[in-house]
């Protein structure tokens, strides 16, 4: 599928998903991700927690200017369907800690550009030391899995009676 920027056809993409039309990629806790086989990758929300992570990721992309997020192309209008980037995967930390010139995850924690994306965005520190979260594009590790959020993790992912006692 060739994309004509700005005009991407979300039920093309539904009904070849449906016909198995495109290589599956990854599953995580509320979304599929398939190869477009064109540079990019669809996250597909199958839960209201997907929903609230291409909600997040894309809200997130568009005022984002650091280049350390896999850009996103566009989302449709129910957030079911967000293409994305494709990054090549990273099986080893040890390249991001290349990257930012770090030894470790404690170094990579202190890393200023990380602090500053994790506070504006209640991203969690802590989820950057694993590598499934993220991908090389360019020569370049970028965060590919930046959906879960402290909003989004109070909203879908606490017990309701936690949630209150945190109010
Ligand atoms: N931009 C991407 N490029 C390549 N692979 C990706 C990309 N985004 C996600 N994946 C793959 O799909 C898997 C699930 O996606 P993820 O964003 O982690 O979903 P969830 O937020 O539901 O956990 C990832 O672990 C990764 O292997
Ligand atoms: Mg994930």
């Amino acid at each position: 599928m060739e994309f004509n920027k700005n005009k991407i056809d979300f039920n093309e993409i539904s009904l070849n998903i449906k016909r198995r039309y495109y290589k599956f990629i990854g599953i995580g806790s509320g979304r599929i991700v398939y190869d477009l086989e064109n540079g990019y990758v669809v996250k597909v929300a199958n839960n209201n927690k997907g929903i609230a992570q291409n909600k997040t990721e894309y809200k997130i992309s568009l005022s984002d200017n650091t280049n350390l997020f896999a850009k996103i192309l566009d989302v449709s209008e129910n957030f079911k369907y967000l293409v994305m980037e494709k990054a090549i995967k990273i099986k080893d930390i040890f390249y991001v800690w290349k990257y930012f010139n770090v030894k470790n995850n404690k170094e990579l924690y202190q890393v200023k550009e990380l602090q500053n994306i994790s506070s504006i965005y209640g991203l969690l520190l802590i989820d950057l030391r694993r590598p499934v979260n993220w991908g090389m594009l360019n020569g370049r590790p970028v965060i590919i899995d930046y959906g879960y959020t402290n909003e989004v993790r109070r909203r879908y992912y606490m017990h309701p009676l936690l949630r209150l006692l945190r109010k």
